[in-house]
C-alpha cells in the first residue's frame, strides 16, 4: 500500500517515550453502570496517522474523547487509569482543560462551523487566547487555511459567512480552526462520513500532509479508509482493544480471530 509519506514502520507495542504522542495506561471508563472501555493500554506514535475501527457502539468515540477530556462533560462518566500527552498526565487535578483542548483538537462527523465569517471561525481560538494583533491573526488564518487545503477557495471571501461553504469546505474550515491553535494531536471522529466520495478522498489526502504538523487520530467505520490513510490501526470490540499494529499487517494478516471476522465482514 503506497502512503504519501513513506517512513519506517514502528512497533507500536514497543514505542519509546520520544516516539509517543499519547500513552493510555489501563484505562477503564463507565457511563453510569455501563462499562464502556475496559483495560485499554496503548501508545500512539507521533506524526503518524492512527485509525480506530470497530462496530458501532464499541467505544471508539468515547476513547478518542478521553484524549481531550470531552467525556468530562457527561456527569455520569467516570474513569480509572491514566492518559499521558507527551508524558503529562492529562487527568491530573491541575490540568488546564481548555489548554488541553487546544493541544488536542477535535473534528466531528458533522462539520460545525460557528455562525460567523470564515476569518472569524479560523481566528476564534486565537482571539480567545488573547491574540489581538491584526497582522498576527491574518498570518495565522492564512497559514491554517493553507494547511487545510482551503485557502485558494476562500481567500477572496474571508469575511463572508462560513454557512455558504459546501460540506467538504466546512469540514476543512473546521480542520483549519483546530490547526490555527497548533495542536499536538488532531482527533478526527468519522470526519468524512457525511461527505461524498470525492470530497472524502480530498480530505484523506489532506490528512497525509498534516502528519508533518501533528499526530493524527481518526475514527472511521470505513475499513477501506483506514487501510488507505492510516499508518497504524487499532481494532476495538465491546470496549476492549483487540488488536493494534501497523495497518498493512492488521488488514492483511491479523493475529486475532475477532479482527479477522471484522475485517472480512463477518459481522457488521
Ligand atoms: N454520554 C453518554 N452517556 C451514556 N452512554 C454513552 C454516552 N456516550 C456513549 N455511550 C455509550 O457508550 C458505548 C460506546 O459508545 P461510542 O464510544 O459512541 O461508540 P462508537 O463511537 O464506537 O460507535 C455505547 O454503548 C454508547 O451507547
Ligand atoms: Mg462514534
Amino acid at each position: 500500500m503506497l502512503k504519501l509519506f513513506e517512513h519506517e514502520t514502528l512497533d507500536v507495542s514497543n514505542l519509546s517515550d520520544a516516539e509517543t504522542a499519547l500513552e493510555v495506561q489501563d484505562l477503564n471508563l463507565w457511563f453510569g453502570n455501563k462499562h464502556v472501555l475496559q483495560d485499554i493500554s496503548m501508545r500512539i506514535p507521533k506524526h503518524r496517522i492512527t485509525a480506530f475501527i470497530g462496530q458501532s457502539g464499541c467505544g471508539k468515540s468515547t476513547l478518542v474523547s478521553a484524549f481531550n477530556r470531552l467525556n468530562d462533560l457527561y456527569p455520569g462518566c467516570r474513569y480509572q487509569g491514566s492518559i499521558y500527552l507527551d508524558g503529562r498526565d492529562i487527568n491530573h487535578k491541575k490540568e488546564n482543560v481548555s489548554r488541553l483542548r487546544t493541544q488536542v483538537g477535535m473534528v466531528f462527523q458533522r462539520p460545525n462551523p460557528f455562525p460567523m465569517s470564515i476569518y472569524d471561525n479560523v481566528s476564534y481560538g486565537l482571539r480567545l487566547q488573547g491574540v489581538r494583533g491584526r497582522r498576527q491573526l491574518d498570518d495565522a488564518v492564512e497559514s491554517a487555511l493553507k494547511d487545510a487545503a482551503l485557502w485558494d477557495e476562500v481567500k477572496d471571501r474571508l469575511f463572508e459567512s462560513a454557512q455558504i461553504l459546501s460540506g467538504g469546505q466546512q469540514q476543512r474550515l473546521v480542520i483549519a480552526r483546530a490547526l490555527a491553535l497548533k495542536p499536538d494531536v488532531l482527533l478526527l471522529d468519522e470526519p468524512t462520513s457525511a461527505l461524498d466520495p470525492l470530497t472524502t478522498l480530498f480530505i484523506e489526502e489532506l490528512m497525509a500532509g498534516l502528519k508533518k504538523r501533528c499526530t493524527i487520530v481518526i475514527v472511521t467505520h470505513n475499513m477501506q479508509q483506514a487501510a488507505r490513510v492510516s499508518d497504524y490501526t487499532a481494532f476495538l470490540h465491546q470496549g476492549r482493544l483487540i488488536e493494534y499494529t501497523d495497518s498493512d499487517t492488521l488488514f492483511t494478516m491479523p493475529e486475532k480471530k475477532q479482527t479477522e471476522d471484522y475485517i472480512t465482514g463477518r459481522y457488521g
